[in-house]
């Protein structure tokens, strides 16, 4: 049942992993640029949330287009990744929660796109940290437009984005903004701080205290505004928080699987990112536990020198993809979990959402 696909996931590993190798191998940018269209699509299986998805689109573009200052160069530096998309799971959340308690989408509007200026700002800012070259299936932001101006137009978004709530929104949604920003900084300053620890030092309890609150943070706090612009009880509140909190875990799992077993044609990200930079990755710390005193030792070495071919065999020995991808289905099915029968007006679309978190292949 929860491990269909992750049977299939494990099935297609070395399949997958000569895939990525032949990506690396051949120039993909010409099928990257495709891949925002497929992340497009999959999400739209559902009606209901292509709809939203579809609003929150053009909302983004119009709302960034509609205060565009100078010098003009920043201002295209910003809407470079903009416009590539993205998944926009955070917006929907929020959209999701607000009309879960009765409130309505155009009340959460706002409030989604701020959400998506502060998503894109951390992920440009994430890119320059990781030295990733790919996102959203096109060029980086910094390796397009080099780091100073990369830098600076995740800060242009992210003040948008306290313009935007400012002006449609109350000191308490300002707070879960800023409170949401505190704690992304802290857990991406954190996984910084592991990344230059040996791999076999880090243990599953750091890393969680990473996700907690590079990843999670924002997906509580996504749900809580949207609960919060809805006019939810306290009781219902915690209950959003909840979903919004095992979502957060659910997703930074699969996105550590994906980091390991997709290729960037599918991602639209850099493939092997985490292991080729050393960076926190689930996967790697699993099968490291699983591992000896000596592999550990030697997969460290190895990865030290952008070698992944050891660790990608302890993973594989390890059963590590399959592990994760069950964890992950665990923490969406605990999202399902925190809500059903709750008595939200939209539980269908929250479940639909929890699966993608944790299935997701993209
Ligand atoms: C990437 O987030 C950062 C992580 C927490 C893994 P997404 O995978 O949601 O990125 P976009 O917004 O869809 O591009
Ligand atoms: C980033 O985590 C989370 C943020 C707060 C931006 P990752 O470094 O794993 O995200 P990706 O894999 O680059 O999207
Ligand atoms: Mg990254
Ligand atoms: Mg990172
Ligand atoms: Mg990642």
């Amino acid at each position: 049942m929860k491990i269909n696909s992750t049977e299939t996931v494990i099935g297609d590993l070395e399949m997958r992993e000569r895939r990525v190798k032949a990506d690396i191998v051949r120039d993909t940018s010409g099928d990257t640029e495709n891949a925002p269209q497929k992340v497009r699509n999959k999400l739209q299986t559902s009606k209901e949330l292509h709809r939203r998805l579809a609003v929150i689109d053009e909302e983004i573009i119009r709302v960034f287009n509609s205060e565009r200052g100078e010098p003009e160069i920043l201002y295209d530096t910003a809407l470079h990744l903009l416009q590539a998309g993205g998944k926009h799971v955070r917006s929907l959340i929020t959209a999701l929660s607000c009309e879960a308690v009765g409130g309505t989408f155009e009340e959460a509007l706002p409030y989604a796109v701020a959400t998506e200026f502060v998503q894109t700002a951390s992920l440009i800012h994430d890119d320059v940290i990781d030295d990733d070259d790919k996102r959203r299936g096109v060029e980086s932001t910094h390796k397009k437009f080099g780091s100073r101006m990369a830098i600076l137009a995740g800060d242009l978004l992210v003040a948008r984005a306290v313009k935007l709530v400012s002006q449609h929104a109350t000191p308490e949604l300002l707070d879960i903004v800023a409170t949401t920003g505190v704690k992304m900084c802290e857990g991406e300053a954190l996984d910084i701080l592991m990344y230059i620890v040996e791999p076999g030092l880090l243990t599953k309890e750091s890393y969680f205290e990473v996700v907690r609150r590079k990843t999670v943070s924002f997906m509580r706090g996504a749900a809580r505004a949207g609960a919060t612009i809805g006019k939810a009880t306290e009781e219902q509140i915690e209950i959003l928080n909840s979903y919004g909190e095992q979502m957060g875990y659910a997703f930074q799992l699969r996105d550590d699987i994906l980091d390991v077993i997709a290729s960037e044609t599918s991602t639209g990200k850099t493939a092997l990112s985490d292991l080729k930079g050393n960076k926190t990755n689930y996967v790697l710390i699993h099968a490291l536990s699983e591992s000896s005193e000596d592999e550990v030792n030697k997969c460290t070495e190895l990865l030290k020198e952008g070698k992944t071919d050891f660790a990608l065999e302890l993973i594989r020995r390890s059963g590590a993809v399959e592990h994760a991808s069950a964890l992950a289905q665990e923490y969406a099915e605990k999202a399902k979990d925190a809500i059903r029968n709750k008595g939200l007006l939209n539980e269908d679309l929250l479940f639909v959402l929890a699966d993608h978190a944790g299935e997701r292949d993209f």
